[in-house]
């Protein structure tokens, strides 16, 4: 049983897949490769919960079996339809495997297809009978690159099924193809759309949805965030018009990062019991833990958009999941703490080395002390100018601190290694800390 975060069990988890509740249970997916903790041949792994706080994990529900996908499950998205659980996926093949490790293609040479497998109770996949190629490798460059076309997010609207992809103009320039059915199982292709001269070359993990009466798009564009430390590939989010007749879908120039410490990355969003859009993403993670596991997912963040602007608040299950008072990170159960408090300009709160400070209109967050420099990452990362306050919620897991800002007006999440267990502060800040409340945790 895994609280609070889901993390790669001994091997190594990268995006979360297939997120949905179905059937009274939260079921997650994650792409796993089960033998090493590092990339490889890809699989689904698969863990349950009650209430996205208490997760048991359920071993690998997708795995290669199939030529589409003998090298590769990639990411994907979940549906229901009558009863029945439908994951779509990505069939990877290698056309060139690399002799001294097979779990890794040579060269960039792979072929995508994309496939759909399903389960009458969510717990049971037959892998071997079960699954049907639904968008077979294309051929035909001016609708999709036979390489990179990939993810699947799938969802339904009052006249059917849609499906978005990511994909590539060239290898140059990110592209979202659109496609629609009726039976879930024949799709039509029905539109695309790109932005000359920006956002990447190729664009992960498309999600579009609407909330607050508003459509959301959220993806992970790829060499997007140049000349730093931090990883280039990011996931970003926007206000688009989408017109589902035509699939005809309006990009602004301006976006919101998900998460200023821009370690998160391949986010995905289902619907909650209580209807709230909630998302989870993978955590990158520089180094296996111990040597032995690396990725994790972040914190459930429910997503509103108010004025304009994008928030990502901690679920409310979590929130109340952290409600018993301590004094001291000592008292706090393994699976972390939370703390709170508002910050006054040029004060600091040091929370076993990673520090957090308010600089005028933003917040500053440094792990420098907590990540060896012969890594290379970026330590320091900043808000933008807020806009709601200065107050902080931080929950603190021993490898990730996920500083939430203003209610998720903003967020700053890292990844860190060696945390210590004091908490100390420079300045006047009066902070309370709450751990786990036993086991029980119910939705409000
Ligand atoms: C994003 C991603 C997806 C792909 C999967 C492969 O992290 O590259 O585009 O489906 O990971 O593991």
């Amino acid at each position: 049983m895994q609280k609070i975060h889901v993390k790669a069990n001994r091997h190594w988890m990268n995006d979360p897949n297939g997120f949905i509740y179905y059937k009274g249970k939260y079921h997650l997916f994650y792409q796993c490769f089960p033998y090493e903790a590092r990339w490889g041949r890809m699989h689904w792994a698969h863990v349950v919960s009650d209430d996205l706080v208490n997760w048991e994990y359920q071993g690998i529900a997708v795995f290669p079996s199939k030529t589409d996908d003998r090298d590769g499950c990639f990411s994907g998205s979940a549906v229901e339809d009558e009863g029945k659980l439908y994951l779509y996926y990505t069939g990877v093949r290698y056309l060139v495997e690399n002799p001294e490790d097979i779990n890794l293609f040579l060269d960039e040479q792979f072929v995508s297809a994309q496939m759909l497998i399903t389960s009458e109770d969510g717990y049971h996949f037959d892998n071997i009978k079960d699954k049907k190629t639904i968008i077979p490798v294309f051929n035909n460059s001016e609708i999709g690159d036979a390489r990179h076309t990939r993810d699947p997010k799938v969802w339904k609207e009052d006249d059917g099924w849609y499906m978005v992809l990511g994909s590539t103009i060239n290898n140059k320039q990110g592209k979202l193809l659109f496609f629609k059915s009726t039976d879930k199982k024949n799709w039509t292709y029905m539109n695309f759309v790109t932005k000359d001269n920006g956002f990447g070359w190729m664009w992960e993990c498309p999600d579009y949805f609407q909330t607050d009466g508003e459509q959301i798009l959220i993806f992970s564009p790829m060499d997007f965030n140049k000349g730093g430390k931090s990883y280039s590939d990011q996931s970003i989010c926007m206000k688009v018009m989408f017109q589902k007749e035509t699939c005809h879908m309006e990009m602004p120039d301006t976006y919101q990062y998900l998460d200023y410490g821009l370690d998160l990355y391949a986010p995905q969003t289902t619907v909650d019991e209580a209807g709230r859009r909630v998302l989870l993403a993978w955590l990158r993670m520089p180094k296996p833990v111990d040597g032995q596991w690396s990725g994790m997912q972040c914190i459930p963040r429910v997503i509103e958009v108010k004025n304009d602007h994008i928030y990502f608040r901690v679920h409310p299950n979590i929130r109340n999941a952290f409600s018993k008072k301590i004094n001291s990170p000592d008292e706090a159960d393994e699976n972390g703490y939370r703390v709170s408090f508002s910050l006054e300009d040029g004060e600091t709160v040091d929370i076993g080395g990673y520090q957090i400070t308010r600089k005028g209109n933003k917040i500053h967050t440094d792990r420098g002390r907590l990540v060896d420099t012969s890594w290379e990452m970026q330590t320091e990362f900043s808000t933008p100018d807020l806009k709601d306050g200065f107050q902080i919620d931080v929950y603190v897991d021993p490898n990730l601190i996920e500083v939430f800002v203003n209610d998720g007006e903003y967020i700053i999440s890292n990844c860190v290694y060696n945390l210590g267990t004091d908490i100390h502060q420079q300045g006047n800040v009066k902070y309370e800390m709450y751990t786990l409340e036993g086991t029980e945790v119910s939705e409000v």
